[in-house]
């Protein structure tokens, strides 16, 4: 077997011990702590006294393709956002799946609320930054607000789904994915409530950012 094929079986290995790390975005100031690659991205900032089920989220992504992520960890039964570029605009929307396919858009008193400075396309990668609100909850479909780690679960692909204009779109399957332990404690920011008001719907369509 050639080393190539060797390193490729080892990365989901390789993924499964990666955790997070503190990552301040450039163009909104905002500090998450964040599971961050040079393909994908996805990074949390809690309130430094942290009892409610907000926080503030950052995904993204290079090229064209989707990144997601789970709240709860696994891909089955549990909270995902699932997020994409289109052109100048990022599109994203709640999933949740009891099987392995592409999952179908959740509701729920959950909501995403972008924030415009932290979303944006540049040349390489998109960013997509959120409050998401009563996105922690406590029927085990996401980790919990008095938790100290979470299990985070990541996937991606490069490529983009078949409705890109359409938040509700199918995906195909992704390319990398696996967990990722968040240390709750370094996400958590005295700035939080500034950071929560910066939070203000763009368009009326839908969840487009
Ligand atoms: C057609 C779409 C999809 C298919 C067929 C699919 C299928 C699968 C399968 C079979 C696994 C187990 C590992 C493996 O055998 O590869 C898995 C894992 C995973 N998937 Fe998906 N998936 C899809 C979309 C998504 C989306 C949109 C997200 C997130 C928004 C996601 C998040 C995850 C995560 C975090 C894992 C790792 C944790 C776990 O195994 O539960 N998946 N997926
Ligand atoms: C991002 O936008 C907010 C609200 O408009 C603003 O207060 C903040 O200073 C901006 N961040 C940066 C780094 O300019
Ligand atoms: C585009 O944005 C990403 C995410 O903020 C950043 O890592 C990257 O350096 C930016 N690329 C360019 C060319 O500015
Ligand atoms: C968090 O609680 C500490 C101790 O009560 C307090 O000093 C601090 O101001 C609180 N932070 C915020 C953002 O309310």
């Amino acid at each position: 077997m050639k080393l190539s094929s060797l390193l490729s079986l080892s990365l989901p290995l390789l993924a499964t011990a990666q955790t997070a790390a503190p990552y301040t975005d450039a163009k909104s100031g905002i500090t998450f702590n964040a599971y961050v690659t040079s393909n994908y991205f996805f990074g949390l900032a809690l309130p430094e006294n942290a009892t409610g089920s907000d926080f503030i989220g950052t995904i993204g992504g290079k090229g064209t393709g989707w990144s997601g992520a789970s709240l709860g960890g696994q891909m089955r039964n549990k909270l995902l956002v699932l997020s994409w570029p289109n052109a100048q605009a990022v599109l994203s929307s709640f999933r949740k799946t009891a099987q392995y396919g592409s999952p179908a858009v959740a509701t729920g008193t959950f909501t995403q609320t972008p924030i415009a400075n932290g979303t944006y396309v540049n040349s390489t990668h998109w960013t997509y930054t959120f409050l998401c609100s009563n996105c922690i909850q406590t029927d085990g479909t996401t980790f919990k607000s008095s938790d100290t780690t979470a299990s985070i679960g990541f996937a991606f692909s490069a490529t983009a789904p078949t409705q890109k204009t359409n938040a509700g779109s199918a995906v195909s399957k992704h390319t990398s994915q696996g967990l990722v332990t968040f240390d709750l404690t370094k996400a958590k920011n005295a700035n939080f409530a500034t950071w929560k008001s910066w939070a203000a719907p763009k368009v009326a369509r839908g969840f487009e950012a």
